[in-house]
């Protein structure tokens, strides 16, 4: 049975494997969702698709990164981001080390700078990196020679998450998303996960509102062809996508509302306020959820939601990014560093 197994499974690896070198993104680092392309984006859902099966499969584990080392250097929490691209990278054969800033010489004083031409002079191939600061992963990746991709960068951006997410919209509304009706609600404001969103709906045409207080709206929102609708039931007529953000505490995001009580009576999607939408909308949220906050469990636990459909693919598309992104070390160009 074992045998059979690997059998199949070198087969799927070797159709992979032609099917990803056909295809490498023109940027060295993954930062922001603006560093690729549409077509380059479509090509990546192509691969994903493929990846689905193997991945739900009894036999996980491939070559396609062997010898390839991948750092995950998380300087905050995370559940779904650090796992699935910890996961991806041991399926894919590669190396992968966790690194947190408490347990690196940061906290003894090293600074980011130092930090980063310290781990790249390991010769890693791919960095994923998450930090509190917003504009951190960018400046990072300026100085180190393997490739960078940003798994959240303060407010900033959060580009993996937003290609899940749009994959997974696709998935249940159809490959053409122009014109669908996606309606962000929460904390515009202090959201990296918003900031990548936003960008790709754009990217795609859909026609994006958010609905939130005006203390958390952000002044940039032309840029992204949004619109503010501060009633959610106003927002929610006729939605296809709901999509929930989280408070950010972390970011004295309490600040910014009276308090979480009153701001979830205002803005929490329930049942009540879903029959706004149309009755096909999908309801989505990057997690974690806070439950009776941000999604009432009268709609989180109906097949309206697919925060665990997010969570698989989030597994399946970080799979291909590091196919994507672990040859790049050799052609990026990095300026003259310290030490
Ligand atoms: N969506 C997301 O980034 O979740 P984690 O913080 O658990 O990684």
């Amino acid at each position: 049975m074992l045998t059979c197994l690997k059998k199949i499974n070198i087969t799927m690896n070797n159709s992979l494997l032609k099917e990803l070198e056909k295809f490498s993104p023109t940027a060295s680092d993954l930062i922001s969702i603006e560093d690729l392309k549409k077509s380059e984006i479509e090509n990546i859902f192509n691969l994903v698709e493929k990846t689905e099966n193997l991945l739900k499969g009894e036999m996980k584990k491939t070559f396609l990164l062997k010898g390839k080392t991948q750092l995950n250097f998380f300087m905050e929490n995370s559940t779904r981001t650090r796992t699935s691209f910890e996961l991806a990278g041991k399926n894919l054969g590669a190396d992968t080390i966790n690194i947190s800033a408490s347990a690196s010489s940061m906290s003894k004083g090293e600074s980011l700078l130092d930090t980063a031409v310290t781990l790249d002079s390991m010769q890693p191939d791919i960095i994923v990196m998450r930090t509190p600061s917003s504009g951190a992963v960018k400046y990072f990746a300026k100085n180190v020679h393997a490739a960078v991709i940003n798994a959240g960068d303060g407010c900033n951006e959060h580009p993996s998450q937003a290609l899940l997410d749009l994959y997974t919209m696709q998935k249940f509304h159809g490959k053409n998303l122009k014109g669908k009706k996606l309606v962000i609600v929460g904390d515009i404001l202090h959201s990296r996960v918003f900031g990548s969103l936003a960008r790709a709906a754009k990217l795609f045409g859909l026609n994006t509102i958010v609905t939130t207080p005006h203390t958390l709206i952000r002044p940039d929102l032309s840029y992204f062809n949004v619109t503010h609708e501060p009633n959610i039931e106003k927002a929610l007529k006729d939605a296809d996508i709901i999509y929930s953000l989280r408070l950010q505490t972390e970011r004295a995001s309490l600040s910014y509302v009276p308090s979480i009580r009153e701001y979830s009576k205002t803005y929490i999607i329930n049942a009540a306020r879903l029959k706004f939408a149309n009755p096909n909308a999908i309801v989505m949220h990057a997690g974690p959820v806070i439950r009776e906050v941000d999604i009432h469990t009268n709609v989180l636990e109906t097949e309206h939601s697919l925060v665990p459909h997010q969570v698989f693919s989030g597994y399946c598309i970080r799979f291909v990014l590091l196919n994507l992104f672990a040859n790049k070390r050799k052609l990026k160009k990095v300026d003259s560093r310290p030490f």
